[in-house]
């Protein structure tokens, strides 16, 4: 089975999946903060991501995908759509997006509170 990694400035984690799972799916699996306003129906790009190895294997970017990324912040070469990105047999390394992320801390005040009572959030930008 293929084994989804995700980095971020909180943590990473990572979980073995079956092929054909999606990328917000496992995410979901392993705890992943990835975003998911819309609920994965492709209407939202909080789920962007940066695929940073395994971006070839992913299936094939539909256009509704490519319309909705195109609404994301900070778009690159090696981005996708979270619930729109299948994994195949291979592994997959994934960095969530701070909007991503951000808007997963939306959807989860009690988490943003204890990270900002942390001074873990909002993130310190590099100089
Ligand atoms: S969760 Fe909304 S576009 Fe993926």
């Amino acid at each position: 089975m293929p084994k989804v990694s995700f980095k971020s400035p909180l943590d990473d984690v990572s979980v073995d999946v079956a092929p054909g799972t999606s990328l917000l799916e496992a995410a979901e699996k392993c705890g992943a903060h990835v975003g998911h306003s819309c609920g994965g129906v492709c209407a939202c790009s909080t789920c962007h991501l940066w695929v940073k190895r395994g971006l070839d294997s992913l299936s094939e970017q539909e256009d509704a995908e490519m319309d909705r990324i195109d609404q994301a912040f900070d778009v690159r070469a090696f981005s996708r759509l979270g619930c729109q990105a299948r994994v195949d047999a291979e592994d997959v390394d994934v960095e969530i997006t701070e909007e991503s992320l951000s808007a997963y801390l939306d959807e989860n005040p009690a988490l943003r509170h204890g990270l900002e009572a942390e001074g873990k959030w909002p993130l310190k930008k590099a100089r």
